[in-house]
C-alpha cells in the first residue's frame, strides 16, 4: 500500500509531513522524506514509525522547495530504517518513493545490477539503482532514464522520482496504484489521494495508468512510456476539507459511526424521489436488468455488505445473485451464467484484488458496477459503471459509515430495477420510510453508546476471545460484527451461523466466554434463542441485540423496528460501538490498528 507525497515551489517539509499524516490509512510502519533547497542543500531523514516520529528527527533547518516523502506498509522488507523510503542510488543523484509492489525487482537485480552495493531489502531500490545504471551507461538525463527503465519494470507503482542534478523537477509514473497531481499558483503537489492535500489546492489532475510525467512548479507534462504526449485535463474537487477533520472527536472511528444517519438521510434525497422511487442511472438500470445473474465481488467489510446485498437483489429483483471474495474469485473465476453482471463494493475503489476480478471482466466483456466512496477511483474508472456511496471521507481504518452506506445503495438499486422488471416485492418496498426510520434507529442506538460502551468494558476487554452468532441476514452481519472487534481490540472474533455453533465450535465456549448474539431475522429468531441457550448452560456471558418486535425480557439491547431487509443498518451500529469502545477502553489506537492499513493495494 502506502502514501506518497511530492512537492514542487513551495515550502514542501510541512506540505509533505501534513499530507503523509492524511495518508496514514495507507499504511503506517516507518516513514520518510527528502527536501531539496535548490541551493545546493539536500535532506534525507526516515524513521520507523507513524509520521510523528519523523517529525520528531528532523531539524528546523531541514527545509526544501523540492520534496518526497512516503509512509510505508512493508511488503518487501522488514519495517526498518533502511528500507523506509526515499531510497537512493549508489551515487546519491536519484531519490525514489513508491506505492505498490515490482514483481520482477530480482530479476532486475540479478540481470542489471551486478555488483551494485545495495542498503536495503526492498524492490523500490533495485529500481532506484536501475534508473541510476541506465543514466550512467547510456549516458541519459534523469527523465530519460526514468522511462528507459520503467519499459523493464513490471508491477504495480507511484513513483516520485528526484534526480539531484536537476532538482526543481519531481518525475512521476503511474501504473495500477493511485496518484493525483494538484496544481497549485506557483507549485505542484502529487499525492496517493486528493484528500491528503486538499488543504493546499482543490485542483487535480487525475494520471492514468502508463503515464509518466515531469513537473515543475508551474509546469506538468504528462506522456506514456514512448514519450507521447498525453492531454489530461484538471478539474475542481468539490469536497469539504472539514469533512476530513476529527473535529471534537478523539477518534474518527467514532465521528464516522455517529455520521451514519446523516449518510442515510444524504442518500434517501440524492437517489430517491418524492415519490420514493429511485433515481438510478437509467444505463445501469437496463443493463442490470438483462442480467440472468448479479455477482458481487469485494473484500472485507465491502464482502460482508454484499452478503446483504445478495438478499436485497435477489428479494427485490427476483435475479439469483452470488457474492464472493475478489482475492479468491480472480485466480479461480467463477462459472458464469449466460448474461451476467458484475458489481463491485469497495469503499476505496482501489481494492487490488477487486481490480483483478474487475480486469477479467472487462476481458471477457461482462458489464459491471463499482459502488465506491471514492469519485476517480481505479475501480470507478475501470468498471462499465459507477454508484458513489456520498458517505464523505472515511478515514479510519476500520470501515463503518462505507458498510451501511453500501447496504443502504444496494437497496436503493434493488429496488430500481426490481420496479423496472415490475418485481411486486420491490414496488410495496417502502425504501424511503425504511430510510428514514434507519436514520432515526441508528440517531437512536449511538445516542445510547455509553451502554454500549459498559458492555464493552464489562464482557469483552479482559476477554481474550468472543463469538457473534445470527442466522440469516443476521449471519452477515455477525461476520462484521466480528471483523470490526477484532481489527481494533485484537479480541479473537468469530463470526457464526448461530446453528453451527454446536458442529464443533462450541467446544470453545467456557465460563463467561462472550457470546453476542443478533436477533433481527422473524423467521430463525426462536430458533436463534434455543442456540443461545446452548452456549449460556455452557458457561457463556450472553449479550442479546434484538429487534423490538421479536425482543423478550432480559434482551441487551432492543433496537427500533425496521424492515427485516434492511435490518443490518441497525444491527451493526452497536457491533461497531462495541468494536470501538472494547478498542479504546484497552488503551490501542482505534483508528490505525496494528498491521493494517485502508486502502489495500496489493494483491
Ligand atoms: C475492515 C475494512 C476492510 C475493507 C477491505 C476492502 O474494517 O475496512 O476489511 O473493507 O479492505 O476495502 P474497500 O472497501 O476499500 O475495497
Amino acid at each position: 500500500m502506502c502514501g506518497i507525497v511530492g512537492v514542487v515551489g513551495k515550502s514542501a517539509r510541512d506540505i509533505i509531513l501534513n499530507g503523509l499524516t492524511n495518508l496514514e490509512y495507507r499504511g503506517y510502519d516507518s516513514a520518510g522524506i527528502y527536501l531539496n533547497d535548490l541551493e545546493g542543500n539536500e535532506y534525507l531523514t526516515k524513521a520507523v514509525g507513524r509520521i510523528s516520529n519523523l517529525k520528531d528527527k528532523l531539524t528546523p533547518d531541514e527545509q526544501g522547495l523540492v520534496g518526497i516523502g512516503h509512509t510505508r506498509w512493508a511488503t518487501h522488507g522488514q519495517p526498518t530504517v533502511d528500507n523506509a523510503h526515499p531510497h537512493f542510488d549508489e551515487t546519491k543523484r536519484f531519490y525514489l518513493v513508491h506505492n505498490g509492489v515490482i514483481e520482477n525487482y530480482l530479476e532486475l537485480k540479478e540481470k542489471y545490477l551486478q555488483g551494485v552495493k545495495f542498503h536495503s531489502d526492498t524492490d523500490t531500490e533495485v529500481v532506484v539503482q536501475l534508473i541510476s545504471k541506465i543514466a550512467r551507461d547510456k549516458n541519459l538525463d534523469g527523465f530519460s532514464a526514468f522511462k528507459e527503465a520503467l519499459k523493464l519494470v513490471k508491477g504495480s507503482y507511484a513513483f516520485l522520482l528526484i534526480d539531484n542534478t536537476k532538482p526543481d523537477h519531481v518525475y512521476i509514473a503511474k501504473n495500477k496504484s493511485p496518484m493525483m497531481l494538484g496544481l497549485g499558483d506557483g507549485f505542484n503537489i502529487i499525492a496517493s489521494d486528493a484528500i491528503s492535500v486538499l488543504d493546499q489546492t482543490k485542483t487535480f489532475v487525475d494520471l492514468q495508468d502508463g503515464d509518466v510525467g515531469d513537473i515543475t512548479k508551474d509546469s506538468f507534462i504528462i506522456e506514456n512510456f514512448d514519450g507521447e504526449k498525453q492531454e489530461r485535463e484538471p478539474h475542481v474537487l468539490n469536497i469539504d476539507p472539514n469533512a476530513a477533520s476529527k473535529g471534537t472527536y478523539e477518534f474518527y472511528m467514532l465521528k464516522e459511526i455517529d455520521e451514519q444517519p446523516g449518510v442515510m438521510r444524504h442518500l434517501s434525497q440524492d437517489y430517491l424521489d418524492d415519490a420514493g422511487h429511485p433515481v438510478v442511472d437509467k444505463n445501469i438500470v437496463d443493463a442490470m436488468s438483462k442480467a440472468d445473474r448479479l455477482y458481487i465481488f469485494a473484500a472485507g467489510t465491502s464482502y460482508h455488505a454484499g452478503l446483504v446485498g445478495k438478499d436485497l437483489f435477489e428479494t427485490l429483483t427476483g435475479i439469483p445473485t452470488e457474492v464472493g471474495y475478489a482475492s479468491e474469485a480472480g485466480y479461480h473465476f467463477p462459472m458464469m451464467s449466460k448474461n451476467p453482471f458484475f458489481i463491485f463494493l469497495s469503499q476505496s475503489g482501489e481494492t487490488a484484488d477487486s481490480r483483478v476480478v474487475l480486469k477479467e471482466a472487462n476481458k471477457r466483456g461482462i458489464p459491471s458496477l463499482t459502488m465506491t466512496n471514492v469519485e476517480g477511483s481505479t475501480l470507478s474508472r475501470e468498471a462499465s459503471y459507477t454508484m458513489l456511496l456520498k458517505a464523505g471521507p472515511e478515514i479510519a481504518v476500520a470501515s463503518t459509515k462505507a458498510y451501511t452506506a453500501q447496504v443502504a445503495l444496494q437497496a436503493i438499486l434493488a429496488k430500481a430495477i426490481g420496479e423496472n422488471l415490475a418485481n411486486p416485492n420491490a414496488k410495496n418496498f417502502a425504501l424511503k420510510e425504511e430510510l428514514a426510520l434507519a436514520a432515526e434507529g441508528i440517531q437512536q442506538i449511538v445516542d445510547g453508546k455509553e451502554k454500549i460502551k459498559k458492555l464493552a468494558d464489562e464482557y469483552l476487554i479482559h476477554s481474550r476471545n468472543a463469538f457473534y452468532i445470527g442466522r440469516g441476514i443476521d449471519h452477515a452481519v455477525a461476520l462484521e460484527g466480528a471483523l470490526k472487534l477484532k481489527e481494533v481490540s485484537y479480541i479473537q472474533t468469530e463470526g457464526f451461523a448461530a446453528a453451527e455453533l454446536k458442529h464443533g465450535t462450541i467446544s470453545l465456549i467456557e465460563e463467561g466466554t462472550p457470546v453476542i448474539a443478533l436477533i433481527s431475522d422473524p423467521i430463525t429468531a426462536d430458533l436463534t434463542r434455543g442456540n443461545i441457550q446452548e452456549v449460556a448452560s455452557r458457561g457463556a456471558s450472553v449479550i442479546t441485540i434484538a429487534a423490538k418486535k421479536l425482543a423478550k425480557y432480559g434482551d441487551t439491547l432492543v433496537l427500533p423496528n425496521i424492515d427485516y431487509l434492511l435490518s443490518p443498518l441497525l444491527t451493526v451500529v452497536p457491533t461497531q460501538l462495541l468494536a470501538y469502545y472494547a478498542s479504546k477502553d484497552k488503551g490501542l489506537d482505534v483508528d490505525k490498528p496494528r498491521n493494517l492499513a485502508k486502502s489495500v493495494t496489493v494483491e
